[in-house]
């Protein structure tokens, strides 16, 4: 079975992601392994459409390893990634009586991932969770690192904490059930990986997208395909632990090629996207696609990214499957909702550019100019259609 550590430098912290098709049985073991025998409740937050799915193999492990299982099914969808949500998920702990060393379980994709963490970052000012994510986005991306919160009407993800969980079990069978816009909206987030990750990640990715192909479902409901999925999602697993070791939250004054920022490749113009269609027209993973290619365009106007290089990623993202279409939309509209970008610094935006496919570099906004960032914009948002 692959299995990632993360090891966070300070204070010497550590957990485990553990991946393999079926795990979800063992979750119940595998906490209880981790938090020890004084843990006593475990709080699970899920929601209606993972629940049917998944919950009572997830519930049944938790108490037949002891816990005292209560749940709650957060509502459905981005929207409710929220304070109200929160307030909910924090009266939910209080009545279910949760201690220190008590677990809250988040089972679902990046929505109830996001917003479990940040109850239990808050509740009695941090208690151990565990991730487990069902969706590929949140395999690869989301359940690793301990960024949590909610989304407030000015912006996505405005309110948050740094809470790293304490186990991460992926159970890569629960991909067969995700529908194809979340595959899709997966895949783009792990070509952008891929991108600024290594150049065999990238190719690593564009090989099991090339493997799967359209009917991504089918083939990975064959057994003998789980193999080569966990072994791609613990590599992504992998780089992103090794980056989250470097550089845990993100600090404000590194530039380098190694700073946490290089993963929000793609999410400048990916934000203002979905920003300016009221988060109802792309999944977050679809306006990353978009988002990597006009990355990718800026950085071979600028230069600094050779034309080769740009039409592997935009073949990349191609197989990742249909976006929905983003040609009508006003470019000097999303490069104002750019502006608002939590990304920003001293009121720029720092942009992650390609120097070729696994090496990143911060630019500073200021040093793009603005009618090349127009025509890399038009050419991002047409280059997929
Ligand atoms: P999501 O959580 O909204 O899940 C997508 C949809 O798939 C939902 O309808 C969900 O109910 C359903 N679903 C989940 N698992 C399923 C399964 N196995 N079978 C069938 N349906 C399933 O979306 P997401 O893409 O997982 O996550 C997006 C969120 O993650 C955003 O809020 C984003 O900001 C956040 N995010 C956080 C981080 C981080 O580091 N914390 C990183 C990337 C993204
Ligand atoms: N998804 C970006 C990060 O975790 O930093």
């Amino acid at each position: 079975m692959p299995l990632v550590q993360v090891r966070l430098p300070a204070r010497q912290r550590k957990y485990e992601i553990k991946i393999d098709g079926g795990l979800l049985s063992e979750l119940g073991p595998e906490a209880r392994a981790v938090l020890g025998s004084s843990s006593q409740r475990a709080a699970l937050i899920s929601n209606q459409i993972v629940f049917e799915h998944y919950g009572q193999r997830a519930a049944q492990s938790l108490k037949a390893a002891n816990f005292k299982t209560t749940l709650w099914l957060m509502p459905e969808g981005e929207r409710h990634k929220s304070l109200r949500s929160l307030a909910q998920a924090l009266k939910f702990l209080t009545e279910s009586g949760l201690e220190r060393g008590d677990v809250v379980v988040a089972l679902g994709g990046g929505v109830v991932g996001d917003l479990a963490g940040f109850a239990a970052a808050t509740y009695l000012r941090g208690i151990p969770f565990v991730q487990v994510p069902t969706t590929l986005l949140a395999q690869i991306d989301a359940s690793v690192g301990g960024k949590t919160g909610v989304n407030l009407p000015a912006g996505k993800n405005l309110v948050g904490a740094f809470h790293q969980p304490r186990l991460v079990i992926i159970d890569t069978q629960t991909l067969a059930t995700l529908p194809a816009r979340e595959q899709t909206s997966g895949w783009c987030e792990a070509v952008k990986q891929g991108a600024v990750g290594s150049r065999k990640l990238f190719q690593q990715t564009r090989s099991l997208l090339n493997r799967g192909g359209a009917d991504f479902s089918l083939w990975l409901s064959r057994e003998e395909s789980q193999t080569e999925v966990s072994a791609t999602i613990a590599a992504h697993c992998h780089f992103k632990a090794a980056i989250v070791a470097g550089d845990e939250r993100e600090e404000i004054g590194r530039v380098d090629h190694r700073s946490r920022r290089i993963l929000n490749f793609g999410h400048t113009t990916a934000h203002a996207l979905e920003r300016l269609t009221g988060y109802r027209r792309f999944r977050h993973g679809e306006a990353v696609g978009y988002g990597t290619l006009v990355a990718g365009e800026i950085s071979k106007n600028i230069g600094m990214l050779a034309s080769d290089e740009l039409e592997s990623l935009r073949e990349a993202v191609r197989l990742c499957g249909p976006l929905p279409g983003a040609e009508d939309l006003s470019i000097g509209e999303i490069v104002t909702a750019m502006k608002g970008d939590k990304k920003s610094l001293g009121g720029t935006t720092m942009w992650v550019l390609l120097e070729r496919i696994g090496r990143a570099r911060l630019v500073d906004g200021k040093q793009i100019d603005k009618r090349l960032l127009r025509s890399s914009l038009r050419a991002g948002l047409r280059s997929i259609s």
